[in-house]
């Protein structure tokens, strides 16, 4: 099926795709952020005033780059917020939510920033997925040329609420893009259990389910993790999660086993893989 649904604007990169969205549907990336990246949000955050917080591809309507402005506000009243779509419709939908510190532009991958702006994280959620597999890292790239030193980027994919997701998180450190892992989030409404974060994987992890991948190995020890900690369960499905992500760090893969991101439904797989370096 193709998803792309119009070419984009000159000069933008990448090609407008389907645009729904939800109210809330990115809550848990916000609280993610707060817990993992507050470094980068408060003062004093090495960045100046024109060093946005990007939501790049919002969708049909500004809600998620409003919500996330509010969240990310009540931590730093002053924090720059960009919301970026490739939809020049999009775009007029949001313009009247601007205000002193939220700005709505149209652009793509390639971030429309005036000389002197730079992003000290991009968001960019549910895009990619639109995508063909191998326009991952070229987007990745492309991105990663309007990070800030130490900005962040968290590409991912969610259900349509928001109730399950996972998503890659980034660093640009100097000239290269470092991958710091992947991200699974659950609110736990749908139970638990690794198979329930399949179909919301990354677009560069979702066809490569296979024997020798590192994401099948990975989701097949978290399995195995799950039945090992199964006495866990009478303790609640939080207590199962945290206990199987110790079990998994036990056994080969490096977990963040931080009590404040497990107890919320955030399970961190430290994986350094390697990402070509930026080109000049
Ligand atoms: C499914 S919506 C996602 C909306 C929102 N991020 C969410 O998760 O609810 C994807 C949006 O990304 C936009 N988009 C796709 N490629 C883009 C690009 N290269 N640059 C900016 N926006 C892009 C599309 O036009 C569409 O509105």
């Amino acid at each position: 099926m193709n998803k792309n649904v119009g070419k984009a604007p000159p000069g933008a990169e990448g090609v407008i795709t389907r645009g729904k969205t939800a109210s809330n549907r990115l809550r848990r990336v916000d609280i993610f952020l707060l817990l993992y990246a507050r470094e980068l949000l408060t003062p004093p955050a090495p960045f100046n005033a024109k060093a946005f917080v990007v939501d790049l591809g919002y969708g049909e309507e500004a809600t998620t780059v409003i919500e996330m402005a509010s969240r990310l506000r009540a931590v730093n009243p002053h924090i720059p917020v960009l919301g970026v779509e490739i939809d020049p419709k999009r775009v007029n939908n949001a313009l009247p939510y601007q205000d002193d510190y939220t700005q709505y532009r149209l652009g793509g991958f390639n971030l429309p920033l005036l000389p002197g702006e730079s992003a000290r994280i991009i968001r960019a959620f549910n895009v990619l997925r639109q995508y063909p597999e191998d326009e991952v890292l070229p987007a990745w790239h492309t991105m990663a040329q309007s990070l800030a030193d130490n900005g962040l980027l968290i590409e991912g994919t969610s259900d349509p609420y928001g109730k399950i997701w996972t998503a890659n998180i980034l660093r640009r450190k100097a000239r290269t893009l470092v991958y710091e892992g992947l991200l699974f989030s659950t609110n736990f409404r749908w139970g638990f259990s690794p198979e329930l974060f399949q179909p919301v994987l990354p677009k560069n992890f979702i066809h490569r389910m296979q024997e020798g991948e590192p994401i099948f190995h990975f989701i097949a020890a978290w399995k195995q993790a799950v039945q090992a900690s199964v006495a866990y369960r009478q303790w609640g499905l939080r207590t199962w999660f945290r206990q199987s992500a110790v079990y998994l760090n036990d056994n080969q893969f490096s977990i963040q086993l931080s009590k404040r991101l497990l107890d919320k439904g955030f399970l961190f797989w430290r994986w350094n893989q390697p990402v070509p370096p930026l080109e000049d």
